[in-house]
């Protein structure tokens, strides 16, 4: 059949499938190909067990698929047939030589870029999905070999998606914002960008500016979003100390319309795959210019994220006598948010393998993400054990530490719970998510994050 356009996607993995299976199902008139070296993820894609949960994905990738969305690992093919070809594969931190455990590591970018090159006989606009430093459609300018004329032309299109709620950010996108040159032949292949997303998002939400505004648009937001959550977990330090309530501080505070209430949610940490990634990348980037102090305000921002996760292990072992080895403690939720089986840099991995090295007995239990558990944790052996049912995680247990906001975890019987766990019992709420007075009349000994803690035996001094 003939599609009125030709798109394809390299990478297919949290943004790459969410992306396209939204195109391709409001937009049956384009061909959406997704091609990624990995064979794996690509049968999984085509298969009824996609690589990621996503809630709605299913429904929108399996009423695409074989009509207009297609995966494959056929790269030059997709290559060579695309008009437009969105790069979203990962752009993790540098581990290794300059800028190491700071800078984005762009070998997987670059390579994307010479097979473009390689396998191009016709003229593509290039997308760049992926977070990427700015400036970096340069590099890809370069390596392609053009100018900003000629066969190729590259735009930034930074993804704003959320994981847990990616489909319904896909559907109604607060933006989409499109960066290019400001050339005639830019503008063109913006406008060609603009009729794509034209299909289901109004005209007003669709943002444009000059190619480096967009890329640094991207990191900003992560920044700026992370910043709020370092902001009210530096807080609830302050009000675990003095006996204010950072549920309440949060409430006033975001009352105020220049403030706004949303993510004032005070957690034990931020995960996830692209905050601290993309603070530290705007770090980098700010050394590089030499804008020291720009750059320690942001690098703070993470600091204060390892502080919080520190703090949580501390408040356990300091609370439960001082000695955790031969406990046993359950964490409720490893995902680092609800609603995904995502883990990357998901707090759970540093709270266990602090855990361990206190040579505690941890239990992780989570609806989603013990798979992806299992693999993140292997280096800790048989001190961690994988139970799903989180009746049967919890018993037998010391604490239970709520780690991601789930919401089944609202709704356990805490009575059951509570009488099959060792005494005394703790739970330790690191998303302040359940009824703490309930727990505590159940005869828990509770620790929210923030907030004054509901103890049966008398606390040494004012708090904790
Ligand atoms: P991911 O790791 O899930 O997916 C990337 C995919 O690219 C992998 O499946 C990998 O096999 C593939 N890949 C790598 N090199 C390739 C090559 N040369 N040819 C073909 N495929 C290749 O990463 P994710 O989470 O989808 O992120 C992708 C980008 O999007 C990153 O830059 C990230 O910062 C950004 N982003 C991620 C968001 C998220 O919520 N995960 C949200 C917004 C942006």
């Amino acid at each position: 059949t003939d599609f009125e356009k030709k798109i394809l996607c390299i990478g297919a993995g949290y943004v790459g499938g969410p992306t396209m299976a939204m195109i391709a199902l409001k937009c049956p008139q384009y061909k959406v190909h997704v091609v990624d070296i990995n064979p794996d993820r690509i049968d999984a894609w085509n298969s009824q067990e996609l690589p990621i949960y996503e809630p709605g994905l299913e429904e929108v990738v399996f009423e695409a698929r074989g009509r207009n969305l297609f995966f494959s690992t056929d790269i030059q093919e997709g290559i060579e047939e695309a008009d437009i070809i969105f790069v979203s594969v990962n752009t993790p931190t540098k581990t290794f030589g300059e800028g190491a455990g700071m800078a984005a590591d762009l070998q997987y970018w670059e390579k994307t870029a010479r097979q473009i090159l390689e396998c191009s006989k016709s003229p593509k606009i290039i997308v760049e999905k992926s977070t990427v430093p700015v400036r970096t459609a340069q590099a890809m300018e370069r390596i392609l070999g053009t100018d900003g004329s000629g066969k190729f032309q590259v735009l930034s299109n930074p993804e704003f998606l959320a994981e847990g709620t990616a489909i319904e950010d896909l559907k109604c996108p607060d933006r989409v914002l499109i960066g290019s040159r400001l050339t005639e032949e830019g503008l063109k292949a913006r406008d060609e960008l603009v009729s794509i997303y034209a299909n289901w998002v109004p005209k007003e939400n669709i943002v444009t500016s000059d190619t480096w505004s967009s890329e640094l648009s991207k990191l900003v937001a992560n920044a700026f979003l992370a910043q709020r959550i370092s902001s009210i977990n530096a807080i609830s330090a302050l009000c675990e100390k003095t006996g204010a309530d950072v549920s309440r501080v949060a409430y006033a505070v975001g009352k105020d319309g220049r403030i706004g209430d949303k993510f004032l949610k005070s957690s034990v940490g931020f995960g996830g795959s692209c905050f601290k990634k993309d603070i530290l990348n705007l770090v980098y980037l700010c050394r590089s210019y030499g804008l020291q102090e720009v750059a320690d305000y942001w690098e703070q921002v993470v600091k204060i994220n390892e502080y919080q996760k520190e703090r949580f292990v501390l408040n356990m072992l300091h609370t439960m006598f001082d000695t955790l080895a031969g406990k046993r403690i359950c964490l409720l939720g490893f995902a680092f948010k609800a609603d995904t089986g995502d883990t990357r840099e998901t707090p759970g991995i540093y709270i266990a393998q602090r855990l361990a090295e206190e040579h505690c007995r941890v239990v992780v239990s989570d609806p989603q993400a013990l798979d992806n558990a299992k693999i993140d944790l292997k280096d800790l052996g048989d001190a961690v054990s994988y139970v799903e049912d989180p009746y049967e995680a919890a018993a037998d247990c010391d604490a239970l530490a709520v780690l991601t906001e789930w919401n089944l975890y609202k709704e356990l019987d805490y009575t059951k719970i509570y009488n099959s766990m060792t005494k005394p019992a703790f739970v330790f709420d690191g998303r302040n998510i359940l009824d703490h007075q309930a727990l505590h009349d159940i005869g828990f000994n509770v620790f929210p994050i923030g907030k004054p803690a509901l103890t049966h035996y008398r606390m040494n001094g004012r708090t904790r």
